[in-house]
């Protein structure tokens, strides 16, 4: 029997199939509280890479920052793409596993295969006019997650100039839920009630399934709608750059559009005002010398959005960590756990403004997230305007007691509670921020967005009150 020394001590590498390994539950009460704890057991069991059971699906997690580096830049040795999964195609997968119905979706982060390629290419030219700092698109994009933003502080100070507001629900969550809106190019404020459906899939509660049913089919409608007349916007850019996607397909790439925007870029909100509230005193300092971005790559390292990645499927057997993986196994990379690898984390030097741009937060390889500068710009705006209208927020629990949401994809604040000042507004300058002109070019019409669901609910939170 051949054996290898892994960092987790000798292990048998004679064949021993995933399946009968008897993988243990990844999803426990300990990795919804204490992630770290999990990764660091299965590191001291396994080695680099350990086989896990999720929700009743065995598969390997990645660990190892090595070999997570190893299976990203490869994308023919572990490709993507649920058809290249053995025990699916052998019936293995219940049907009614949880997580079938997120990745049984195939839209580009999923997908491998002949298709892929010319689907990222297009992807790519789509995002590149709001990505590109001297297209008009760009700028565009730029005033109106400033007016957004703005929108959103001025009604959470309806509460009064001080008081408590849910950061999460008033603000990290609905400011790239406006975005999106406006990245799909919805007309006026429509999107806005089709686009809570997205919460309710994310939360994924008991009206989930229907609200699932009405975004697709609200994304099918814009998906035709784009074809006839095309406009300034992702859709119509796609459409441009694939001409033959179909609407189906389109409205599906829509659809990943609007939950990468919605739930990550609203996590890294989230997680840097919480950095930067109770970061050290450089943090803030940094923040004031215009290093948002500083701080945000040092959250989205320490705390990734994406805690792990969708699988991806070994083309043959190859040695992994201490094991064989076999032809047709899922592995996910998980760069939650490869962040604190010692490899990886011993290089990190804790306490500085300046973090490594290693890590994995991003990705990496040729599928690392083509929209990095877009989402980056979103976070950083919001969070720019929201230290420059609050001269105080304080949290309102300690930052170690903030409540937390998972799911075997990503994990972000749950909620985000703080008491607020407002600061002063200067004589002669409205209270809502952005300059009319600018105003009219990327709001809607304010009287439509204040009949619209979103509203109606983000009034609804507005609490006030020391
Ligand atoms: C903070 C926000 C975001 C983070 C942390 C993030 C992170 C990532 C990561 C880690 C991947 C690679 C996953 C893998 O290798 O399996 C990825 C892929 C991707 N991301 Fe993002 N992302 C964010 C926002 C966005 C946004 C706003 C969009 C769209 C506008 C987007 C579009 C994509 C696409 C299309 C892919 C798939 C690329 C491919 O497979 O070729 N991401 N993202």
């Amino acid at each position: 029997m051949e054996t290898q020394q892994g960092d987790g001590g000798s292990v048998d590498l004679d064949g021993a199939r995933l399946e009968a390994l008897d993988p243990q539950p990844l999803l426990t009460r300990d990795y919804e509280t204490r992630p770290a704890l999990v990764y660091e057991r299965l590191r001291q069991r396994h080695g680099p890479v350990a086989p896990v059971d999720l929700l009743g699906v065995p598969a390997w997690l990645v660990l190892g920052y090595r070999e997570s580096l190893q299976v990203l830049q490869d994308d023919d040795a572990w490709p993507k793409g649920l058809e290249n999964w053995r025990a699916r195609s052998e019936g293995r997968v219940p049907a009614d596993w949880p997580l079938g119905p997120s990745l049984e979706v195939n839209h580009i982060l999923i997908q491998g295969g002949p298709g892929y390629r010319p689907l990222r290419t297009a992807w790519d030219a789509a995002l590149k006019p709001f990505q590109d700092p001297r297209h008009p698109q760009a700028k565009r994009l730029k005033a109106a997650v400033t007016a957004y933003a703005d929108e959103l502080i001025t009604l959470v100070g309806q509460g009064g100039p001080t008081g408590h507001a849910d950061l999460s629900a008033q603000f990290s969550r609905p400011l790239p839920l406006m975005v999106a809106s406006h990245l799909l190019g919805f007309p006026g404020s429509q999107g806005d009630d089709a686009l809570m459906d997205m919460w309710r899939v994310l939360d994924a509660g008991p009206d989930a399934e229907a609200a699932l049913e009405r975004l697709l089919a609200t994304l099918a409608e814009l998906a035709a709608l784009k074809l006839q007349k095309p406009g300034d916007d992702f859709p119509s850019y796609l459409l441009a750059a694939h001409p033959d996607l179909s609407l189906d397909h389109l409205a599906r790439e829509l659809f990943m559009l609007l939950g990468m925007t919605s739930d990550h870029v609203g996590i890294l909100i989230s997680n840097t005002v919480v950095e930067v509230i109770s970061g050290e005193g450089s943090v803030r300092a940094s923040l004031s010398a215009g290093m948002v971005r500083e701080s945000m790559n040092r959250v989205v390292m320490r705390k990734p959005p994406l805690v792990n990645f969708v699988p991806r499927f070994a083309a043959r057997d190859t040695p992994l960590g201490a094991y064989t993986i076999r032809a047709g196994d899922p592995v996910w990379v998980s760069p939650g756990a490869a962040h604190a690898d010692p490899l990886f984390a011993d290089h990190v030097a804790a306490g500085t403004t300046i973090s490594t741009r290693a890590h994995l937060s991003w990705g990496a390889g040729p599928r690392q997230c083509p929209a990095r500068e877009l989402a980056s710009t979103v976070a950083a705006v919001g969070v720019g305007r929201l230290f420059e209208r609050f001269d105080h927020l304080d949290l309102a629990l300690p930052a170690d007691q903030l409540p937390w949401r998972s799911s075997p994809f990503m994990r972000g604040l749950r909620s985000l509670p703080v008491r607020y000042e407002l600061a002063a507004v200067p004589e002669g300058r409205p209270a809502d921020g952005p300059a009319p002109e600018v105003a009219e070019e990327v709001l809607p019409d304010s009287s439509a967005r204040q009949r619209s669901s979103l509203w109606r609910y983000l009034t609804g939170l507005i609490r006030g009150g020391r």
